[in-house]
């Protein structure tokens, strides 16, 4: 068996930053648990566009078709604000998400102890907390059609079209029950069925798909309002919540602040499978670039380095590596480590983004 392959797109501002730290983490499996990955790198984002002059060169998108998963730090900055729409740092992003037809992204938000008290809810609503937004990610609002920038009346119009076909919703709806199963059972699905004929497809195609192969796994409907809300009254009332790509990126982005620190959440993109059985895949932390710390080595890696331990979940079935990766962090953050993200009011000195990186290869060493 040839080893699996990686390809490596750091991106822009903190994105190169924190991957630096993951490929530590890579090659300490390599070395410590005969798990070697065949790792490449490329340029996506600004990066890309300053070298290619669009965000995603070709031959990247090629690249990124033929490996076993791809790992993405982050894209966009300050620089590329006044570039063209169709040459933006995120249509990389949404060019390898639609090409590699990834349509089911998984977000998990998982409240750590050790990081209860950094939530800006109380800290009983969100210890233990540990829910799964399983949002999809290649169709909706940022992709439908018709859209653009028009003038009609001598007026300009700004046009975008929310467009699911049933299959686009059942697929993700199956990816979001088979999670549920091995979680607790439990998927809310969430749309605007009172106000979009979208939403009432959305809750119909999902109830079918149910009725049909998940009558054992409990189904419950919310309107996307309402579940935001309740997102910060009660989190911990969901296990798993389905929804569309707008819906799910700005739940995605409420249920990463209740964990305590965007800096700590990690996200999966998965499609269907591949020859070898293997789903199309890519790996990303939830955070952005953030333009404001890059280049000062200050940046938590953990939301990166979580991602790739959802690469060894998802893409190499390799749970009990994961599940060592994920509890060395933890350990780590248990014992105090610190990147400024997560510095309390009682202050202290930070961990660097690479001193946080030791620090997990530590803990690693330790587990073996
Ligand atoms: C996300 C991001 C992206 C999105 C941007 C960078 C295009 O916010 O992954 O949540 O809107 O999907
Ligand atoms: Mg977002």
């Amino acid at each position: 068996m040839p080893n699996p392959s990686l390809l490596i797109l750091a991106g822009d501002g903190i994105g190169p930053e924190v991957m630096d730290e993951v490929k530590r983490i890579i090659a300490w499996f390599g070395d410590k648990r005969d798990l070697t990955f065949d790792v490449s790198e490329d340029l996506v984002g600004g990066a890309a566009y300053d070298k290619h002059g669009v965000p995603l060169a070709d031959e990247t998108m090629a690249k990124a078709q033929e490996v076993d998963a791809v790992l993405l730090g982050a894209v966009g900055g300050p620089k590329y604000d006044d570039l063209d729409f169709s040459v933006k740092p995120e249509r990389g992003l949404l060019r390898l998400r639609k090409e590699m037809d990834l349509f089911a992204n998984l977000r998990p938000a998982q409240c750590f102890d050790a990081l209860a008290d950094f939530s800006s809810l109380k800290k009983d609503v969100v210890a233990g907390l540990d829910i799964m937004i399983v949002r999809e990610l290649t169709s909706g609002v940022y992709f439908g059609e018709p859209r653009g920038i028009h003038i009609e009346d001598n007026m300009r119009v700004g046009i975008n079209t929310q467009r699911y076909t049933e299959a686009e919703i059942e697929r993700v709806a199956r990816a979001a029950f088979d999670l549920a199963r091995k979680r607790s059972n439990k998927v809310c699905s969430m749309e605007k069925a009172n106000v979009m004929e979208s939403g009432i497809l959305w809750r119909d195609v999902v109830t079918e798909v149910h009725q049909a192969d998940y009558a054992d796994v409990e189904l419950s409907h919310m309107y996307a309002d309402n579940g935001a809300m309740q997102l910060v009254r009660a989190p911990k009332q969901f296990d798993v919540i389905l929804t569309d790509n707008l819906f799910g990126d700005i739940l995605s982005d409420c249920a990463a602040m209740l964990t305590g620190s965007l800096g700590m959440l990690p996200s999966a993109s998965l499609g269907l499978p591949m020859a070898n059985g293997r789903p199309k895949a890519m790996y990303e932390p939830v955070h952005g670039s953030a333009p404001d710390i890059a280049g000062q080595g200050k940046a938590n890696p953990i939301a990166c380095i979580l991602s790739f331990a959802m690469a060894l979940r998802y893409s190499f079935d390799e749970g009990a590596e994961a599940d060592r990766l994920e509890a060395a962090i933890e350990k780590v953050l248990a014992d105090g480590a610190r990147t400024g993200d997560l510095m309390g009011p009682e202050g202290g000195t930070p961990l660097s983004t690479k001193q946080m990186g030791d620090v997990i290869l530590q803990a690693l060493d330790a587990s073996v």
